[in-house]
């Protein structure tokens, strides 16, 4: 029996299979995050999340679902998730675009982070961002899914507060409309716990990598503060999200002015925008 602690419930694997498809649904429905005849480019890293998302996206909804990877080139990771990307994407009978950072972009992941010297996750999140949405934008699609959950959510509402980033803390929330060229994003697994994911990938034998990115060194301390605060009440993660929704609706920020990128057109708030800048000083360096 599976133990839902902040419903106070019990639960068969089928009855909680059900229970999180419905959730899901529930949460695409509820944030009206998918109209019919939508095209959705869904991001796939290759872990448990964006596994779930997929198959789940899959089962219930009727649109146009494509998968894409990004092959970030990081020795053994990158070719371990991208197996697991093409099994799943293979059984689910969904189209798949890998895209090859190195050869597409001329460097990988672990080059960047040698000559740039600022952490992986940072440069990797402003990669992946860019890529997927120049991706989607020029193929046009309407959406792009991210598998991100509560546990990020929850996570980043707290570190964005914690550092009084309120640009970065409006910013969240289980959709992000579009905007010039920012193709529209959506969080189908908004209110997914990370544990219920980890749980619907076992007993639907999903396929993802298990194993964490050999990169990412940073320590997950905001999550480890919002897990240690679900233990101690049930449910909180749940609580923090329907708070912030609150805030936001009271928050008056405007969203930064946005230009395009002098060098590739992208929408950016500086003159050349983050990604462009990468390339920049990976080519002064030569790579
Ligand atoms: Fe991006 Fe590890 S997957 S830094
Ligand atoms: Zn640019």
């Amino acid at each position: 029996m599976i133990k839902i602690r902040y419903m106070k419930k019990r639960m068969t694997n089928r009855q909680f299979t059900k229970f999180l498809e419905a959730k899901v649904k529930n949460t695409i429905e509820k944030y009206k995050m998918v109209k019919p005849g939508e095209r959705i480019l869904v991001g796939l890293s290759g872990g448990k999340d964006s596994a779930v998302m997929l198959h789940i996206m899959n089962k219930i909804l009727d649109n146009e679902i494509v998968g894409f990877f990004i092959d970030l080139g990081i020795p053994t990771f990158s070719e371990e998730s991208k197996k697991k990307v093409i099994e799943l994407t293979e059984k689910e009978n969904v189209p798949l675009i890998i895209y090859d950072l190195k050869k597409e972009e001329g460097f990988s992941i672990p080059e960047a982070v040698e000559v740039l010297h600022r952490p992986a996750c940072s440069i990797c999140g402003t990669v992946k961002r860019y890529i997927i949405n120049k991706f989607a934008w020029e193929n046009k699609f309407d959406k792009i899914a991210m598998g991100h959950t509560a546990d990020d959510e929850t996570s980043n509402i707290l570190k964005n507060f914690v550092n009084g980033d309120l640009e970065q803390f409006v910013r969240l929330g289980p959709t992000l409309p579009s905007k010039d060229k920012l193709v529209a994003r959506i969080k189908p697994l908004y209110r997914n716990y990370d544990g219920e994911n980890l749980l619907y990938a076992r007993i639907n034998e999903i396929p993802f990598v298990d194993s964490a990115c050999p990169l990412a060194i940073k320590k997950k301390k905001y999550k480890r503060w919002v897990n240690f605060i679900e233990k101690e009440s049930p449910g909180m993660k749940l609580t923090i999200l329907k708070s912030y929704k609150k805030f936001k609706s009271h928050l008056n920020v405007h969203d930064p002015e946005l230009k395009p990128c002098k060098i590739c057109g992208y929408p950016t708030t500086n003159e050349v925008c983050s990604f462009c800048k990468i390339k920049e000083k990976l080519k002064e360096q030569g790579v």
